[in-house]
């Protein structure tokens, strides 16, 4: 197992998920991607957090992001377990579920850290670009659901600073204004950001969300 770090090339595999044999490539195929690690099946953190997920749909959809989940339990257990899903919380599952009982996908990602736990995996998250280029990742305990919309903040931060020169500050939400390059001099900042720069410093400058 390769360490994976942002800017690799998300590592390629083929894996029997809910939705029949998946190729990982071939499913991305033109989208973003969200590749996310649950411990178990029949819990009920990862209950909740599957059910967020579908309820998600269309804003994964906004995005152009397929999601894909996974655990090291089997085919029979992931259907079961969706029927608890889609009534306990009121949804329909409709993204594929990795079963990934060998651990091969696992392994390949380093979701199972073996200190948290040797068998199951963390709550791992890969964010891939349109690239297939890895842009996030994040791994939370088992303990701790994660924050959907954190996730699609992220998504709206990534799509927005991989098509215009900027960054986002600190808990910057779609629609707030947006930090210009360090790269770009202010004179040119101000000729391509028509709504204006703000100098806060030199190195701080503030420009309306360019895409709006
Ligand atoms: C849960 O999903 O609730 C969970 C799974 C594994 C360990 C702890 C909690």
């Amino acid at each position: 197992m390769a360490t994976i770090r942002l800017g690799d090339v998300a590592p390629n595999f083929t894996a029997q998920t809910t939705e029949g044999e998946i190729n990982f490539h071939e499913y991305l195929e033109g989208s973003w991607g969200i590749l996310f690690s649950h411990p178990a099946d029949y819990t009920p953190v990862c209950t909740t957090e599957l059910g967020t997920v579908a309820k998600y749909t269309d804003e994964f959809k906004k995005r152009n992001v397929k999601v894909m989940a996974l655990s090291v339990d089997g085919i029979e257990s992931h259907h079961g377990w969706i029927k608890d899903i889609n009534e306990t919380q009121n949804t329909s599952v409709n993204f594929p579920i990795i079963a990934d009982e060998d651990r091969k996908v696992s392994e390949l990602y380093d979701m199972i850290h073996p200190n948290a736990d040797s068998k199951l995996t963390v709550r791992s998250v890969f964010i891939v670009g349109d690239d297939k280029k890895v842009k996030l990742i994040i791994t939370y305990p088992a303990s701790t659901g994660r924050n959907f919309e954190e996730l699609l903040r992220v998504i709206d931060s990534l799509q927005l600073t991989a098509y215009h020169q900027v960054a986002t500050p600190a808990n910057w939400k779609p629609g707030e204004d947006v930090v210009v390059s360090p790269a770009i001099p202010t004179a040119k900042a101000k000729e391509i950001f028509t709504k204006g720069v703000t100098e806060v410093k030199p190195y701080l400058r503030m420009t309306p969300q360019p895409n709006l």
